[in-house]
Order: C-alpha cells, then sequence, then structure tokens
C-alpha cells in the first residue's frame, strides 16, 4: 500500500509497484477465471488477463453477437468458451460480468455451480447492496470481492494495449478463505488496472450510481441541451450553438482539464473567460446542489435500481431503449455535432 495525500486527506491505494503482476500471476496461478458475460466489461477485463498470462475462460449465452464476438476475439467454444453453466462450473473464480439485471436472472443457475472456496466477484455494488431487490445473496463458503474499473469496458482495454491502465475501486464483501483480499488485488492487477483504491461495496454503488446520473453523464447530456437550447433560441446557428457548447470543450477544454486540472485551466484561459467563469460557477454550483441531494437520496433508497431492474427485464426493453435513443440521435443538437465533427482536419 502507499499512503498518498489527496488534498490534505491520506487514502491508501495499490500499484503495481506495491503488487506487481507477477505476484497477481503468483496468486492466480492454481485458479481458473471465469468471464460471465461478454458486453462491455467482460471483453476489456477477459483479453488483458489472457495477455497477462491468467488462466481464463468465458461464458456467454449462445446465439447472440456477443458469442461471436468472442469467438473473433480468439475465445474456442468447447476450450475457452462455454454456455454460462458450463462455464461457472469449470471456475475457482467467477466475474459475474453480466448486465446488471442479467445477473438478477441468471442467478439461480450460477449459484447452483458455485463452489466451496470459490471467488464471486462483481465490477459493481449494484447486486450485492441491493440484494432485496435482486435476490443475489451468496453462501457463506465463499469470497465475494470487487474490482470496479472508473471507466468504461472499451477504455478498459485501450488504456492497457496503450501502456497506461485504468483506475479500479476494490471492495472484499466476504472473505471465506482469508486470502479474499490477495486474490482481489491480484485480479485487480491482472485486468489491468493502473492502480486501485480501496471502497466497500455500499459506497462504490452509491458514489457509481450517483457519478453517472450527474456530472458523468447525465447532468452533462442535460447542461449541454440546455445550452445549446439557449442558443438556438436567440437565433444562433446550429455550428455556433454546437461549437459553443460542445466541441470547444471536448477540443480543448476538457483536455486542459485532464491534464492539469480545473484550476491550471482556469489560469489559462483569457480574462474575460475566467472573470465569466469564477462569477457563474458558484451559482450553477447553488442550483443543482438540491437536485444532486434528490439524486442521492433516491441512490440510497434503492428508487434507482429498482428503476433500472424494471425497465432492463422488460422483455421489450431493446426496442424500447433504441426508441429513447434515437429521439436523441436525431435530433438537431447531436446531427449538428455530426456535421461538426466531420469537419475536423483529421476527418474531412
Ligand atoms: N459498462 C461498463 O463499462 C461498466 C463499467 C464499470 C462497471 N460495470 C459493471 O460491470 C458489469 C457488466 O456490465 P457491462 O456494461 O459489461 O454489461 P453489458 O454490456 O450490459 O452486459 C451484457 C452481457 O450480459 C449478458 N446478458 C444480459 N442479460 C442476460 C440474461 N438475461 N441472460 C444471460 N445473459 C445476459 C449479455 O449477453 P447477450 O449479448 O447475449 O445479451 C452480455 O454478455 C455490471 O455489473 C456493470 O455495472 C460496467
Amino acid at each position: 500500500m502507499a499512503n498518498i495525500d489527496f488534498g490534505g486527506v491520506v487514502e491508501e491505494v495499490i500499484t503495481s509497484e506495491e503488487f506487481s503482476l507477477d505476484k497477481a500471476k503468483e496468486v492466480l496461478k492454481d485458479e481458473t477465471v471465469v468471464v460471465l458475460g461478454y458486453g462491455v466489461q467482460g471483453p476489456g477485463q477477459s483479453l488483458n488477463m489472457r495477455d497477462n498470462g491468467i488462466n481464463v475462460i468465458v461464458g456467454q449465452r449462445e446465439g447472440g453477437r456477443s458469442w461471436e464476438r468472442a469467438v473473433e476475439d480468439g475465445f474456442v467454444p468447447g476450450k475457452t468458451l462455454f454456455p454460462l453453466e458450463e462455464a461457472a462450473q469449470k471456475g475457482t473464480v467467477i466475474q459475474f460480468l453480466l448486465s446488471d439485471a442479467g445477473q438478477v436472472a441468471t442467478w439461480p443457475l450460477i449459484k447452483s455451480c458455485l463452489r466451496e472456496g470459490d471467488a464471486l466477484y462483481f465490477s459493481h455494488g449494484f447486486s450485492i447492496v441491493y440484494k432485496d431487490q435482486t435476490g443475489i445473496e451468496p453462501p457463506e463458503n465463499i469470497d465475494v470481492v470487487l474490482v470496479a474499473p472508473k471507466g468504461s469496458g472499451l477504455t478498459v482495454r485501450r488504456n492497457f494495449l496503450d501502456g497506461s491502465g485504468i483506475n479500479s475501486s476494490f471492495a472484499v464483501f466476504q472473505d471465506f478463505t482469508g486470502k479474499a483480499k490477495e486474490r482481489t488485488l491480484a485480479l485487480g492487477i491482472a485486468i489491468g488496472s493502473g492502480y486501485l483504491f480501496p471502497t466497500t461495496f455500499e459506497k462504490e454503488v452509491h458514489s457509481d450510481l450517483t457519478g453517472e446520473r450527474g456530472v458523468l453523464v447525465g447532468c452533462l447530456l442535460g447542461v449541454m441541451e440546455a445550452q445549446y437550447n439557449l442558443l438556438r433560441k436567440h437565433g444562433h446557428s446550429p455550428s455556433e450553438a454546437f461549437n459553443e457548447t460542445v466541441e470547444e470543450l471536448t477540443q480543448s477544454l476538457i483536455r486542459l482539464v485532464a491534464e492539469n486540472g480545473m484550476d491550471w485551466m482556469l489560469s489559462n484561459i483569457s480574462t474575460t473567460a475566467q472573470r465569466g467563469a469564477l462569477d457563474w460557477g458558484p451559482k450553477f454550483r447553488d442550483t443543482v446542489a438540491p437536485l444532486f441531494d434528490e439524486l442521492y437520496k433516491s441512490v440510497v433508497a434503492g428508487q434507482e435500481t429498482k428503476r433500472v431492474l424494471e425497465t432492463n427485464s422488460a422483455p421489450d426493453y431493446r426496442e424500447k431503449l433504441q426508441k429513447e435513443l434515437d429521439v436523441i440521435q436525431n435530433s438537431e443538437m447531436w446531427k449538428a455535432g455530426a456535421a461538426v465533427r466531420s469537419l475536423r482536419p483529421e476527418r474531412r
């Protein structure tokens, strides 16, 4: 563990310096790691582990695009790729990387495959923390652990391939073998985490659901639309409205934030922009604060998970979802965005 000072609060983190890949391989040398689900996280985590020399097989229901993708990625049916139940029976570490609704649907089957001493691994606290809704209550004679990459499965793979790594949080919910933490850290390093920071299942799911509904996606989508609509209402052209709302952010400012932080970005913009941002930042913060309160309460009360399970388990879920996504994709704003992006010199 390394002690890192996060703005005055010291926290422990684990990097590959404290826990090397060689150590991870040693810890996992007698394990068969089964990745159940080949959706978004499944490919990233399983391919990274395979490249890192871990004994990994994939479990995926047959007949769909995900099965085909696993085959295209070099998993061999009958050898390293199996239907869910068969795969789960072969594993000593079971990585439950189906969609959260898929985990609920398949739990009785997967539970019946678990043997004493196995490790059940999640990348989200959802199923365990909201067990009253999911019905997922693991038996007592297994380890239950979590490694949650803080980014898309696509980034898990891309960062691994470009030699960096994604940050992940980790937690142990149940330590039956006495080795749960060591197994968790080994898996965290094996899937390509840049560093690992400790959490609990509860903290992970509360912060994750808040983050994605808030700044990371929901809030961002909402404020972008609000500003674009405002500019359009006042007669600005689509290209101007989109450039001032999204393109300048993604092509310039957020890159500076990624490099050195908002504090640094603020000191490297025009004094005019600076004055405005310093005046308006607190107004936006105080205006949205009550909405964030409402969001966090809804998360903790289980209303968000209830809604996810209800909508995502419906038989016509994909069609309904597609309709909602189509509305956004077909809107003037995001069509204008496609046109703006096509004009980037590297895409012309
Ligand atoms: N998405 C991310 O980047 C991300 C980031 C951090 C953590 N996580 C967590 O990682 C876990 C996996 O998420 P994900 O986004 O990778 O999932 P996903 O892409 O939504 O997962 C889809 C996978 O689940 C299977 N599946 C869904 N319903 C099923 C059912 N009823 N029976 C059998 N298989 C079913 C799908 O098979 P088919 O293709 O055949 O439908 C596919 O393999 C979740 O706990 C999630 O919260 C995800």
